[in-house]
């Protein structure tokens, strides 16, 4: 791999899932393969658990995490080619990124939407400048439309859960659920393109109507607005709010009855629940899922650090600075 922005830059999912349970069941195997290396991680936003089992990641690999919280300590970066600078922008990331790049070994950048400008957040316009300007290989942790890590996170989940020879393919749903704020598309977006490249589900995602995703990253996917048809047999259910996508980052229903209840699972094939969190509980996920047998959100995000690690690790192997 030469960045780690979405599933198209992994050539073999499966072997990048192995790689990552092969790092839980040894955490430290290879500890000094990132000797000498530092790992940049700058955070344009907020984040617990990627911040954290990101670091975790890079210190079981020997290298040494640093991070920058951007938003809060450092310059206001502008991003547009040709910007005249007059207004709040200080720095510009073309001056910015390749003094990272000397810094570091590999380049990681949190960066969300603005939920403002679609054409602007679908380019993904902050994390390609980073990858033009830094020189190094550049890992998401989570941009404008995609939340890699937290994906492979996902299908390593599932693959855990499933074990080694499954007795027949499983059906994975992505069902919307309310939020009060508007979120990005980012995890949703990610998750679809990762479920249908992995290609070893059914995959469903159901959300009320206006709600589409971008088609391009739900290739193959069944969608529909009746979620209760959607939720029948499945194995895996994966809630996640997302704003509308056409009429860009709005908020047209918070309708309660979308979220998953204990009773909505029964039509289920006593499926297992995944969010990818933070969750807003009863208004996302009732307390009842969150509490119960059928949640596995803390596995799922305990195995945040494997992912990393894998990731971290593959793109290590390439680094000769
Ligand atoms: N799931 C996730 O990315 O969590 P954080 O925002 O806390 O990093």
């Amino acid at each position: 791999m030469k960045n780690f922005i979405s599933a198209h830059d992994v050539p073999d999912i499966d072997g990048l899932v192995k790689s990552a349970l092969a790092y839980k069941a040894d955490p430290f195997k290879d500890k000094s393969l990132g000797a000498n290396k530092r790992i940049g991680m700058l955070f344009l936003n907020p984040s617990m658990r990627t911040r954290l089992s990101t670091q975790i990641a890079a210190q079981n690999l020997g290298a040494e995490p640093i991070v920058f919280n951007v938003d809060k300590e450092g310059w206001a970066l502008e991003f547009e080619e040709e910007a005249i600078m007059s207004g709040n922008k200080v720095e510009h990331v073309k001056d910015a990124a390749p003094i990272m790049g000397n810094y570091f070994d590999i380049l990681c950048i949190r960066t969300f939407p603005s939920l403002k400008n679609k054409e602007e957040d679908y380019s993904e316009l902050y994390i390609n400048q980073f990858i033009k300007y830094s020189g190094i290989p550049v890992v998401s942790l989570e941009s404008g439309t995609l939340h890699p890590l937290q994906s492979l996170t996902d299908i390593i989940t599932i693959n855990e859960v499933l074990g080694k020879a499954p007795a027949r393919k499983p059906k994975i749903v992505l069902t919307w659920a309310p939020h009060v704020k508007a979120l990005p598309q980012a995890v949703a977006n990610s998750f679809s393109q990762w479920v249908t490249a992995w290609g070893k589900a059914d995959f469903v995602i159901t959300h009320p109507e206006d709600y589409e995703l971008d088609p391009k990253f739900t290739p193959g996917a069944t969608i529909t607005h009746n979620q209760d048809e959607a939720l029948k047999d499945a194995d895996f259910v994966y809630v996640k709010n997302w704003s509308t996508y056409n009429d860009y980052g709005k908020i047209y229903t918070n309708d309660p009855e979308w979220m998953l209840t204990s009773e909505k699972l029964k039509a289920t094939n006593n499926a297992k629940v995944m969010h990818c969190l933070p969750v807003r509980r009863n208004v996302e996920l009732s307390d009842e899922i969150l509490d119960g047998p059928n949640s596995i959100v803390t596995q799922e995000a305990s195995n945040r650090v494997w992912a990393a690690q894998a990731v971290l690790a593959d793109l290590l192997r390439g680094t000769s600075k």
